[in-house]
């Protein structure tokens, strides 16, 4: 039974909610690993609708244990605040496991997320603004405050103490704001503990047990590859390791015990934030992507910027991830365009790069090279198998195979749990 890890292929909501959710059955546990409550995923389950930001969107499925792993940065209140909003529609959260050693979000990282973009003005980043980047740059800086200190008040109010004093010199000279006193982020987090310390839990050894047991574990991130603090389009990236390896490093599994990368991959692209988009389309093909796909955010309601889709970005991803598998998500979103182009290189000043560049000023000046795909007017939403697709819509699966270097097993065709067309099983039980 494997260890099988999902990422998102671009830059965020690729449709990882849903492919998560589309596995749930056939897993044990789902494991975010990366991120915090800057994601959102929508899964639709019987016209229902679900927003799912810090936990992981396994929850969604009876039976499976969905755990929060050390990768992941928590903000309390949201986690009760979503707990309780999907316990009062009937789901059993009970079975949830926090790592010890994922991070906390204080208060006060909300506030600098939020005073830091201010003040850059024109080179803000468009965080979530809650609080992510400076919670990594605590747990990098090694003055972050983990699950675990919930546990030893002395210690807690210690480490809270010795951030603030650095952070509220911060907040009074630069920012012009009041200063924060410790003993109210210490009991803001206090009343959470003893609500947390059941759910607290030794994950990785748990995980390294499950495995052995041969039970299923999807490890599902959030952001996505070109938001990877490594290996995306930095600065404008999240802080967390969006990429397959980050699924090790954020849960405390080796790297020979994962199985299978699944990446999702939307038919066309989006991102939400600044930053570097060569796909991007400013004209009506752009709002029309917009309004066909509703890309506007889970978590901040910000409309996406809307593209065709990127195949540079997309073998990139292919090859940081190590894909064994895609999942192409809204392929129903395209249907009514005449004619559909699909980036297959960047020209950046006269030179043409296949591969992406590896000086972030060539993507900035990336410039899409096309290849014109004929479009499809038939409603595929009905589509449950490749051969009920209209004739150029598969030309349009095929095609991005080619381009992508890895196979499509699955293909989504509306926002419902049983719009998909499955290929190929996701587990590598039909290799
Ligand atoms: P995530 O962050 O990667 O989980 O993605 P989001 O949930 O933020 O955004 C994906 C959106 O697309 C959600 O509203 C999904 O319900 C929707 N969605 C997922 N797959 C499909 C699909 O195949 N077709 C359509 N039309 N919508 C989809
Ligand atoms: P899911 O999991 C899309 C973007 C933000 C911003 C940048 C940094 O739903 O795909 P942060 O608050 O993380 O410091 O913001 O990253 N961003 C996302 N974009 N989907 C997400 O998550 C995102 N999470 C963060 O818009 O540009
Ligand atoms: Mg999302």
């Amino acid at each position: 039974m494997p260890a099988i890890v999902l990422v998102g292929a671009q830059w965020g909501d690729e449709g990882k909610g849903k492919a998560t959710d589309l596995l749930g059955k056939d897993v044990d546990y789902v494991v975010k690993f990366n991120g915090g409550n800057n994601a959102g995923h929508t899964v639709v389950i019987g016209g229902e609708k679900y927003a799912l930001h810090l936990l992981p969107s396994g929850i969604l499925t009876p039976g499976v244990t969905p755990m929060i792993g050390n990768g992941v940065v928590v903000d309390l209140e949201v986690l009760f605040h979503e707990l309780e909003a999907l316990a009062a529609r009937g789901v059993d959260v009970a079975k949830l496991r926090i790592s010890a050693n994922a991070h906390l979000i204080p208060s006060y990282n909300r506030i600098l997320d939020k005073v830091t973009e201010r003040f850059l003005g024109k080179r803000r980043l468009g965080t979530t603004g809650r609080g992510i980047g400076p919670t990594y740059a605590d747990k990098m800086n090694r003055v972050g405050l983990r699950v675990q200190d919930l546990f030893d008040e002395s210690i807690l109010r210690q480490k809270v103490e010795a951030a603030l004093e650095v952070k509220n010199h911060l907040l009074v000279k630069i920012y012009n704001r009041r200063a924060i006193e410790a003993e109210e982020v210490v009991q803001e987090l206090l009343q959470y503990a003893e609500r947390v310390r059941p759910m607290v839990a030794d994950c990785g050894l748990e995980l390294h047990q499950a495995l052995e047991d041969g039970k299923t574990v999807l490890f599902e991130a959030g952001q996505a590859t070109m938001l990877d603090v490594d290996h995306g389009t930095y600065p404008f990236v999240t802080s967390s390791s969006a990429t397959a390896a980050g699924a090790c490093t954020g849960s405390g599994i080796g790297p020979t015990q994962i199985d299978r990368v699944v990446a999702v991959f939307k038919a066309y692209t989006t991102r939400v934030g600044e930053g570097p988009f060569p796909t991007e389309l400013h004209d009506e093909f752009g709002e029309r992507l917009r309004a066909n796909g509703f890309e506007f955010g889970t978590t901040t309601g910000r409309p996406r910027r809307c593209g065709w889709a990127d195949t540079v970005v997309g073998r990139y991803s292919t090859r940081i991830n190590g894909v064994t598998d895609y999942v192409v998500t809204k392929l129903d979103v395209l249907t009514g365009f005449e004619t559909i182009p699909v980036c297959v290189a960047y020209d950046v000043q006269g030179e043409r790069f296949e591969e992406m560049p590896s000086h972030q000023s060539d993507m900035h000046h990336a410039v899409p090279i096309y290849e014109d795909l004929p479009g499809w007017s038939e409603d595929i939403t009905g589509c449950r198998t490749f051969d009920d697709l209209p004739q150029n819509a598969q030309r349009y699966l095929l095609r991005m195979e080619e381009l992508l270097g890895a196979r499509i097993s699955v293909i989504g065709v509306g926002p419902g749990r049983d719009e998909v067309i499955t290929r190929y099983s996701l587990l590598g039980d039909d290799e």
